[in-house]
């Protein structure tokens, strides 16, 4: 059985490092997710944070701290792991981000489902 492939982003949409939120609709539910750049290196997670399974974001795209180190939730603080969305700081430590599945064609991202 094949994946299917949503386009979600040019790759040059979303600076280095920077991040960008969004939201897909897949059979009718919508997905919040973002997608974070940093050192060429790109990762797609769910906008879920695991303390509350609110939307991680202060502000439109904004969800890198101000050293662009860690993923930021801004509702408590808690800090992730770029690469692999696991909290080392805040409420939800060692709980992780739930990372979505991508695939980088042409200089466009899809998610895969
Ligand atoms: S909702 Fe993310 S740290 Fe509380």
């Amino acid at each position: 059985m094949s994946q299917e492939e949503i386009l979600i982003a040019a790759e040059g949409d979303i600076a280095d490092p920077g991040s960008k939120g969004l939201s897909v609709s897949i059979e009718g539910t919508k997905l919040e997710l973002f997608i974070v750049k940093k050192n060429a290196s790109i990762a797609v997670y769910e906008n879920s944070c695991p303390h509350t399974s609110g939307p991680l974001d202060w502000t439109p795209n904004q969800f890198l701290d101000l050293d662009n180190n860690y993923i930021m939730c801004a509702n408590h603080g808690a800090l992730f792991e770029i690469d692999n969305g696991l909290c080392i700081y805040g409420p939800c430590k060692a709980q992780s981000l739930k990372k979505l599945a991508f695939v980088v064609k042409k200089n466009n991202i899809y998610l895969l489902l």
